[in-house]
């Protein structure tokens, strides 16, 4: 296993996420208020055990996953290190979106394990997740990244030209629809697609996968943040994001094109494939 990354100065800590990293702080909260109001010693025992488990587990993930390349560790240092508050314009986007490092790998198994050559992603930011299924798609192979925000876009261009596996990307600038509607006209095939753009057009991007020939009959679609921070199911008041990404699990659910899984890894990961139509 490989030895922690070096620390990232980075000009914001960043804030927990996913379920597991949500749940792990809380436990930390809990545990403080318990140290300082005397709890009894097993309880405390208890809850200290419940963060530990919690509060382990992504960086134990890191550690027994292979690591990334020097590329891809540059690109996430950048992204960590940029002040994305002073970022132009009102655009939500912060270092956290970066998939990073072990859902990377998986994204680059998955090219893998799929043989995909021709690889779209919806939903670029910096690049992490695209370099790392360019890196997994071989010299023949191919990935088109959508990303409608054209400064980061710039930024994410920056590292592709320092990486071999970078010259694979191309880059669409523009809502992801029209670019999808304008890959479908131009009778576009993609073996796996990597959803991961804004939560409301989730519907919208699978509608137009599933109803072209942009997705290749024996191809892949990966959905990022399928569990949306555990809020399809905690009873809060979702956000816009959590309500969008709950409707989106109950239509997949519901839809018969497709069979699914949704993986809990991160901030959950929804694979799905198109189902062959049974001869009449
Ligand atoms: C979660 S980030 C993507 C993270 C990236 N896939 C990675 O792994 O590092 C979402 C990105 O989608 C972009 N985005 C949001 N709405 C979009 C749209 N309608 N069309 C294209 N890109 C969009 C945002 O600007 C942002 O950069």
């Amino acid at each position: 296993m490989s030895a922690p990354a070096p620390p990232v100065t980075a000009p914001h800590a960043p804030r927990p996420v996913t379920p597991v990293g949500i749940l792990a702080a809380e436990l930390d909260a809990v545990l403080a208020h318990a140290e300082a109001g005397g709890l009894d010693a097993a309880a405390l025992e208890r809850l200290r055990a419940a963060r530990d488990l919690a509060a382990g587990l992504d960086p134990y993930l890191e550690r027994a996953t292979s690591p990334e390349s020097p590329a891809l560790a540059d690109l996430a240092r950048r992204t960590a290190a940029h002040d994305w508050r002073a970022h132009p314009g009102d655009t939500g986007l912060e270092q956290e979106m970066l998939s990073g490092h072990v859902e990377g790998q998986l994204l680059r198994l998955l090219v893998h394990a799929t043989r995909a050559r021709s690889v779209l992603e919806v939903g670029m930011f910096t690049g992490y997740s695209a370099l790392a299924m360019a890196e997994a798609v071989g010299d023949d192979g191919r990935v088109v990244a959508c990303e409608v925000d054209a400064e980061v876009a710039a930024f994410a261009k920056e590292s592709f030209a320092a990486s071999r596996a970078g010259a694979r990307i191309e880059v669409r600038v523009g809502p992801a629809a029209d670019t999808l509607r304008a890959l479908a006209g131009a009778g576009e095939t993609f073996d796996l697609v990597f959803v991961d753009a804004d939560k409301a057009g989730y519907r919208d991007y699978l509608d137009l996968l599933l109803g072209s020939d942009l997705l290749a009959p024996h191809g892949l679609v990966v959905v990022d943040n399928t569990l949306m921070q555990g809020q399809p199911w905690r009873g809060t008041t979702p956000t816009a994001n959590g309500a969008a990404v709950a409707a989106f699990n109950d239509a997949l659910a519901a839809d018969p094109r497709v069979e699914q899984v949704l993986v809990p890894l991160r901030d959950g990961l929804t694979l799905v494939r198109r189902v062959p139509e049974e001869p009449r």
